[in-house]
């Protein structure tokens, strides 16, 4: 892979079709990426300290004109109030409905940016340049855009999709190896219920991918944006199909949650989820003892996962009677069914339940 040569992936999604750029240095073509997607000269760009502390300096070369738009990440400040600071800039800067926001960070940038943009004028353009691993083959892609509210995670929001999504794997190099590594099991997802050939590629190639070379890593996240892509672009409005992407989540979120979000990242709760689910396949014999043992091994090649066995079931068996999969009373369940195949079932009980969290070590 060569930065003059990004791979060019399409998203037809029905409100809005869209290009994804991935390949090293393609941070320094950010411009030409933009032009190329017919992206008016007006441009800002929204980032974050930390992101822009790295790699604002490449940006700006890249794309001088874009005017900075500097706001403070992490989940606590994925808020309206967030979206508010980011309506005044673009206010004070000028923005019409003309301009572009691109934006550059992590998912809770994406998301915050993504929720600016799509509200600010009743819609201005939006392009992601996503910056950790988890946004790069998760958050940028499908156009979920929001904040949180006190009283729980993206409750306000839109379905608002960019207009061009631009990925360098190279700006990852200076991601916390924690946070690449809860990337890294979202990859594992993906492959796990929709792309068996994916699957195998990330445990073949650990050793590069985990040493973040841009040249193992392109492809990979590639795989995962077209995955995620046909899914977004069969459902956009998550009715049924996109629900698959949900593997993990139903007991990820619930330790997430019950942990009040400060022991397990986001990828490492869905880690442990997507081990619950494999599990109560396996004991259902939906899935084959080896295939659980294969998905597992996956899972535990990464490295330790922070521990939950002092943790008790009954906080996230509550959480889990009110999550949102739960439709008409009932809680929609990804259960892997091979690798690389899923279905979705509406019958899991919570002595199911209970079992896969007694396997993961949590008590009573
Ligand atoms: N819209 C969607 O479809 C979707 C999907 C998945 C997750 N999300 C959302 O994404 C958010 C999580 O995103 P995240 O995991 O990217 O977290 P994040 O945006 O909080 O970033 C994690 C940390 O990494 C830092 N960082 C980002 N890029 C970096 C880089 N290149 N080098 C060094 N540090 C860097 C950030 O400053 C932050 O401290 C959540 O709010 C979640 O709800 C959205
Ligand atoms: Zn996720």
């Amino acid at each position: 892979m060569t930065h003059d040569q990004p791979l060019r992936i399409e998203i037809a999604t029905p409100s809005r079709p869209y290009p994804v750029f991935i390949g090293a240095g393609t941070l320094a073509h950010v411009g030409a990426a933009l032009d190329g997607a017919d992206i008016g000269p007006s441009r800002f760009v929204v980032s974050s300290p930390v992101v822009w502390g790295f790699w604002g300096e490449p940006f700006h070369q890249a794309q001088p004109e874009a005017v900075p738009i500097i706001v403070p990440d992490g989940e606590r400040h994925k808020t309206l109030g967030g979206v508010g600071r980011i309506y005044d800039a673009l206010l004070k800067g000028g923005a019409d409905r003309s301009s572009a926001l691109l934006a550059f960070g992590g998912g809770v940038i994406g998301d915050m940016g993504g929720f600016a943009a799509a509200t600010y004028m009743r819609g201005i353009r939006l392009v992601h340049v996503p910056t950790t691993l988890l946004a790069q083959v998760d958050a940028a892609i499908g156009g979920k855009v929001g904040v949180n509210l006190p009283g729980g995670k993206n409750l306000v929001g839109s379905f608002y999709q960019p207009s061009a999504v631009v990925i360098d794997p190279g700006v990852l190099t200076t991601l916390p190896r924690r946070e690449f590594r809860a990337g890294l099991y979202e990859v594992i997802k993906y492959g796990a219920v929709c792309d068996a050939s994916l699957f195998e590629q990330v445990g073949r190639d650990l050793g590069p991918l985990t040493r973040r070379d841009p040249a193992a890593l392109a492809p990979v996240i590639a795989a995962c944006c077209r995955v995620k892509g046909a899914i977004v672009a069969a459902d956009e409005r998550e009715a049924g199909r996109r629900r698959v992407l949900n593997f993990g989540h139903t007991v990820g979120h619930a330790l997430e949650a019950g942990t009040k979000y400060k022991r397990l990242l986001h990828g490492e709760s869905v880690a442990y989820g997507m081990l619950a689910a494999c599990s109560i396949a396996a004991a259902r014999g939906a899935l084959a003892a080896a295939d659980r043992d294969t998905i597992a091994a996956a899972i535990a090649q990464l490295g330790p996962l922070p521990p939950v066995n002092d943790l008790s079931a009954a906080a996230p068996l509550e959480l889990m009677r009110h999550d949102k999969k739960v439709l008409e009373g009932r809680l929609h369940f990804v259960l892997p069914t091979g690798i690389g195949m899923s279905k979705i079932v509406t019958d899991v009980s919570e002595a199911e339940l209970l079992r896969a969290l007694r396997d993961l070590g949590l008590g009573e």
